[in-house]
């Protein structure tokens, strides 16, 4: 387990977790690229199997030897103690291949046929894909309720039979509606018998804007292929969890399914950490600029953005939960879906892409591409219209962007 420091994030990001000596005297971490490593000795040998298998435990300052890269890397231990520092309250990280990668290893950890999840909606769909096409026919049930609703994620709790886990991606894509974190550890703790684990799915405002760990949360969740990687080049996922105990047994998990993060995309993701709060910081505020200037654009019916918010409770839980507003926003067009189609044809700096986070922006529309799998009602419940179109703002000059989205829009 890595030491605690007193430095700052900024600081401890670049300094931490990384030992030149053990990379030939390089300033930045060499790729190992083995799948499996030579023993000290057979007592080392054994030793690390009597501990990988839980038949014993490390020791203070005990060096372990590495075994064989499906459980365990270099490049992973590099970048999961240097993540450390960007999700304050965390014991430990666990990289893996994908976001959905990280989601799901996290909840087989905990998760058993005969337990029950709560989960919010609006959800990234293969998350709800994940919940409803595989976890419940294997005998876990999913129930569902609506992201934002505090008084329906309570009465949920309450009434849940043998609940395990309460997963929360908030704020929700695409309308960026907001769910009251702490609101939720709170009343998970009424839970009689063990407390449910709450998971938040971090990836739209953290680890710059949002800190579920401090808010009372067990784990955070990322796809680090958004915000972390943040240059649209790498597929990943990282689990930040508070109790060492579950730390290990996702761990555990990973080693059975063999879906830790690989060395090369290990090194490329560490070496965008030192940079992600500069990246989020700029994207957010390019995103305020032009979400709040499109705000009155006669073409848009409405604009989703925490700064837009008019709803009371979504306005508190964004001033009480978030630091900044973050590089997403959706704009509903008032010309439906023609209108929606015409403006991503004629954009010219910006690239009709799904996924977000990158340093270039990227715009997309939710009902026919990441939301298609719904209903029609569910789509319109949730606000995803004909017309809406989700934009992930990059580092751009923000007037450049605004020019683009405006000639964009005469076409809508
Ligand atoms: C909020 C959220 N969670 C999880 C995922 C899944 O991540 P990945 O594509 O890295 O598996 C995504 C992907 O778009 C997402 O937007």
């Amino acid at each position: 387990m890595p030491e605690p420091t007193s430095l700052h994030p900024e600081t401890d990001v670049l300094t931490r977790g990384f030992d030149p000596q053990l990379s030939v005297g390089s300033a930045r971490p060499a790729v190992f690229r083995s799948s499996t490593y030579v023993f000290s000795s057979p007592e080392a040998a054994e030793r690390a199997f009597d501990l990988m298998g839980g038949r014993a435990q490390r020791t203070a300052d005990e060096n372990v030897d590495l075994v064989y890269s499906r459980f365990n890397h270099p490049n992973a231990q590099i970048l999961e103690d240097q993540i450390l520092p960007l999700e304050p309250g965390a014991a430990g990280a666990v990289a893996f291949n994908s976001g959905m990668a990280a989601i799901m290893t996290a909840l087989l950890a905990v998760l058993q046929p005969g337990d029950s999840l709560i989960y919010t909606i609006p959800i990234y769909g293969g998350t709800q894909t994940l919940i409803q096409g595989f976890l419940q026919p294997f005998g876990i049930t999913g129930i569902a309720v609506q992201a934002g609703d505090g008084g329906a994620i309570d009465r949920a709790i309450s009434a849940a039979k043998n609940l395990r886990v309460i997963l929360i991606e908030t704020p929700a894509n695409p309308t960026v509606i907001m769910t009251d974190i702490g609101r939720a550890c709170r009343t998970a703790e009424s839970v009689a018998g063990e407390r449910p684990v709450v998971m938040i799915d971090n990836t739209f405002l953290g680890p710059a804007f949002q800190h579920p760990l401090l808010l009372g949360a067990d784990v955070s969740l990322y796809s680090a292929t958004k915000y972390l990687g943040g240059y649209s080049d790498i597929i990943g996922g990282v689990a930040l969890v508070r109790d060492p105990g579950l730390l290990a047994k996702i761990r555990s998990k990973r080693s059975l399914f063999g879906n830790i993060l690989q060395p090369d995309e290990c090194w490329i993701l560490n070496t965008r950490l030192p940079t992600v709060a500069l990246r989020m910081n700029r994207q957010s505020k390019n995103a305020q600029r032009i979400a709040e200037s499109l705000n009155d654009h006669p073409k848009v019916q409405r604009v989703y953005y925490p700064t837009l918010f008019e709803d009371a409770e979504q306005k508190r839980i964004y001033e009480e939960q978030c630091q900044h507003p973050g590089g997403l926003f959706s704009i509903d067009l008032k010309g439906g879906k023609r209108a929606a189609f015409e403006m991503l044809r004629r954009l010219k700096l910006a690239r009709n892409a799904v996924s977000l986070g990158g340093v270039e922006t990227l715009a997309c529309h939710p009902r026919s591409t990441t939301h298609s799998a719904w209903s029609a009602k569910d789509l319109d419940e949730a606000g995803i219209g004909e017309g809406l179109v989700r934009i992930s703002c990059g580092i751009e000059d923000w007037q450049d962007l605004l020019a683009d989205f405006e000639q964009a829009l005469e076409h809508a």
